[in-house]
């Protein structure tokens, strides 16, 4: 039981058809939520940081409760930083006690984006940490980071760009994006070129950002109870699952997990408009939580009994 790389993780995943899943990480009942269904599938698993829960929670109060869900669970964990912006956050991070970092770069011109993930993964490695950078833009929001269209990742320049930078994994832009809008027609994803970057860099450990599935009935329960959130899509589970057995490694997802607490939230609430007592609140939040990941683990990620 310790904070590892993803190193090993992925080489498994890798070899054995399935991914880990990362979950967002922001407060205590998230985390146990998350660890607590890792736990009782016996399956490895990753926390990951945006930069805003770093500045919501504090990077010392995540560490702390990162070290004690690894305590109570005896599971080995990466804690890793999503969508690190800058080389000031990254290094915050392993400053901090993270195992894994992302930098992106997506954003920027090709050659800078090559320049910066090469700075920053020779630091990261000199540090014993592992880097995910990023090639390719997802619609939608990334942290900062907005934008209207894909542009879907080269497969040759994701090669390149991988022996130039010697970066540790690469998120990928196939059709996904983040939150909780990602199709508005029928949701398609360009496979192709998954399996072309997979011919291209046999091994390599692929990510998968926006992967949330947007469950309908936690959508449905939220709207139920007070809530107004229409017209939400997410990246059906038999996607993830063929991608899992492919090159992908790790499937980030967050909003499926802020769907599930605000649902069991707004239920309580609904039902019970007396209730004040966070704990019969937030406990069947963190249930509920449990519940999606263990269905994840299962179900889409194949990631059981894989420790
Ligand atoms: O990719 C972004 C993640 O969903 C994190 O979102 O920046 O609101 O914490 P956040
Ligand atoms: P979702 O918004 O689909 O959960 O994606 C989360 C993510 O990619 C975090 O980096
Ligand atoms: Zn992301």
């Amino acid at each position: 039981m310790a904070l590892v790389t993803t190193r090993d993780m992925f080489k498994k995943a890798y070899e054995g058809n399935y991914a880990i899943g990362a979950f967002n990480i922001n407060n205590m009942e998230i985390i146990q939520g998350v660890v607590n269904g890792a736990k009782a599938e016996n399956s490895p698993v990753i926390l990951q940081v945006s930069s805003g829960a770093l500045k919501y929670a504090g990077p010392k109060y995540l560490k702390a409760m990162v070290d004690a869900a690894i305590a109570d669970t005896g599971l080995d964990i990466a804690l890793h930083l999503d969508h690190g912006p800058d080389f000031e956050t990254v290094k915050l991070a392993i400053e901090t006690g993270f195992t894994s970092v992302m930098f992106d770069g997506s954003h920027l011109p090709y050659e800078e984006n090559i320049a910066k993930t090469k700075e920053i993964v020779e630091y990261a490695h000199d540090h014993s940490v592992v880097v995910e950078a990023e090639l390719g833009v997802l619609a939608g929001v990334e942290d900062d980071v907005k934008s209207d269209v894909h542009i879907y990742t080269d497969p040759d320049q994701a090669k390149d760009f991988v022996e130039k930078t010697g970066v540790d994994s690469l998120a990928i832009a196939i059709g996904t994006s983040h939150g909780a809008y990602k199709f508005t027609g029928e949701a398609k994803l360009r496979f192709d070129i998954l399996e072309e970057i997979q011919n291209k860099l046999p091994g390599f450990p692929i990510v998968l950002h926006g992967a949330s599935s947007v469950d309908p009935e936690s959508v449905e329960t939220c709207n139920k109870f007070g809530g107004n959130i229409a017209g939400a899509k997410g990246v059906p589970n038999e996607m993830l699952r063929k991608a899992s057995s492919m090159a992908v490694c790790k499937i980030n997802m967050d909003t499926d997990i802020r769907l599930a607490m605000t649902a069991s939230v707004r239920k309580v609430f609904g039902e019970n408009p007396k209730e004040f007592d966070p704990r019969k609140y937030l406990g069947p939040a963190r249930d509920n939580i449990q519940k999606l990941v263990q269905y994840k683990i299962k179900n889409v990620l194949g990631s059981s009994n894989k420790l």
